[in-house]
């Protein structure tokens, strides 16, 4: 059981808020990943959960316990960091089975257990080795295994893969899934790595600025981004989001941003409004019968299955992907439509999310008659 609470949690050094009142409810067996650019405090958070940071106000509770105050070896989590962190000087199984000596346990109950965590982890073969006679993948593992032997209430990981080349990181990730499948326990996992965060967690937790801008399961923060930050922030390349007005004709909706006028579905007067129109490059269509966005394509790219073409459409720049070829050389003109179904609205100012969507809500909300 390990459910962990966080109520206003608030870390400052000096005059800044690195975490700034942060109320996160983290489930029992979850893996929730905190995301964001660097310097967001991710890594604050992670070790104000671990005792490491104490907190500047709010408070923690673990499984309804209040753990503010406790001393870091005694919250039953164990923390992973980026720089494993091994004692170079002794072997495997010893950094795996160093928690366990240091807790005073037998050098017998401590090697069963060793075993037992190399087996899951795949490391028996190198339990004699040395940790500069391992790769980095490897070096990973026993930093995990000397987590696991714990058998902690919680993970806390900061970035356990960013030293990884990109084809162990890809295999990492996946047996880092399995592993919490199989474990069951809660995994707190800091990265600013989108594709980490969308393909192991079973929440993200996005904080812009020491704050919390959005938490949801992975499809709910891609498709309903409670911002502008969130939407650029997950998807690669990121969300287009062009200068547009809500106008009212004939009692219907319609979003019109430069030529293109996407009509929403719904009835509503509204003196016109300026709004941010926000639409994913795959949802972006080459021609159509409606009424286009006009630009001109500036570059290709190739990702080998799919094609990105960056395009200019006035003074923006709108990005269109999809199954390679597009059938498009730079310097040609293009006409791009939508499907009203997948177009994001944000308030232009705040970049909030007008709490609408064609395929969710049939009427505008309170907050979306702006
Ligand atoms: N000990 C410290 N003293 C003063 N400022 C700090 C300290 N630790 C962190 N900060 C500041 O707090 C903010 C958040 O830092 P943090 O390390 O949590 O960011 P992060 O999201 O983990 O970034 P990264 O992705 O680069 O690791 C930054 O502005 C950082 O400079
Ligand atoms: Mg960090």
């Amino acid at each position: 059981m390990s459910r962990i609470q966080l109520e206003g949690a608030t870390k400052r050094f000096g005059g800044v808020a690195a975490v700034d009142e942060v109320s996160l409810d983290i489930g029992d067996g979850e893996f929730l990943v905190l995301l964001g650019p660097s310097g967001c405090g991710k890594s604050t958070l992670l070790r104000a959960i671990a005792g490491l940071a104490p907190l500047t106000a709010g408070r923690i509770t673990l499984d309804g316990k209040d753990i503010t105050h406790t001393p870091p070896r005694d919250r039953d989590l164990a923390m992973v960091f980026q720089s494993y962190a091994l004692y170079p000087h002794l072997s495997v199984a010893r950094n795996i089975g160093f928690p366990l000596r240091a807790r005073g346990r037998s050098k017998a109950q401590a090697r069963d257990k060793v075993d037992e965590v190399a087996k899951v982890l795949d490391l028996a073969d190198f339990l004699e080795r040395k940790p500069r006679e391992l790769s980095g993948g490897q070096r990973q593992r026993v930093a995990l295994g000397r987590a696991l032997v714990r058998d902690p209430g919680a993970f806390l990981m900061d970035e356990p893969l960013s030293n990884l080349d990109a084809k162990l990181r890809t295999a990492t990730r996946s047996e880092l899934t399995e592993l919490h499948r199989r474990l069951g326990t809660t995994f707190v996992y800091v990265t600013h790595d989108q594709v980490e965060a969308m393909t192991m967690a079973t929440r993200i937790a996005v904080l812009n600025k020491g704050k919390l801008e959005q938490v949801g399961t992975p499809a709910q923060v891609y498709d309903e981004p409670a911002s502008t930050f969130v939407a650029s922030f997950l998807g690669a390349p990121a969300m287009n989001l062009l200068p547009a007005t809500l106008v009212s004709r004939g009692g219907s909706l319609f979003a019109v941003a430069s030529e293109l006028e996407v009509p929403l579905g719904i009835t509503a007067e509204l003196p016109e409004t300026e709004v941010t129109l926000g639409i994913r490059p795959e949802h972006l269509r080459l021609g159509g019968e409606r009424r286009d966005l006009r630009g001109i394509v500036r570059l290709l790219e190739n990702l080998g299955s799919e094609e990105v073409a960056h395009c200019s459409v006035g003074d923006t720049r709108v990005c269109v992907r999809g199954p390679r070829p597009l059938g498009l050389a730079a310097g040609d003109d293009v006409s791009l439509s939508t499907d009203p179904a997948h177009v994001h609205l944000f308030h232009r100012d705040s970049g909030r999310r007008l709490l609408w969507a064609p395929s969710l809500s049939p009427a505008p909300t309170k907050e979306f008659q702006v």
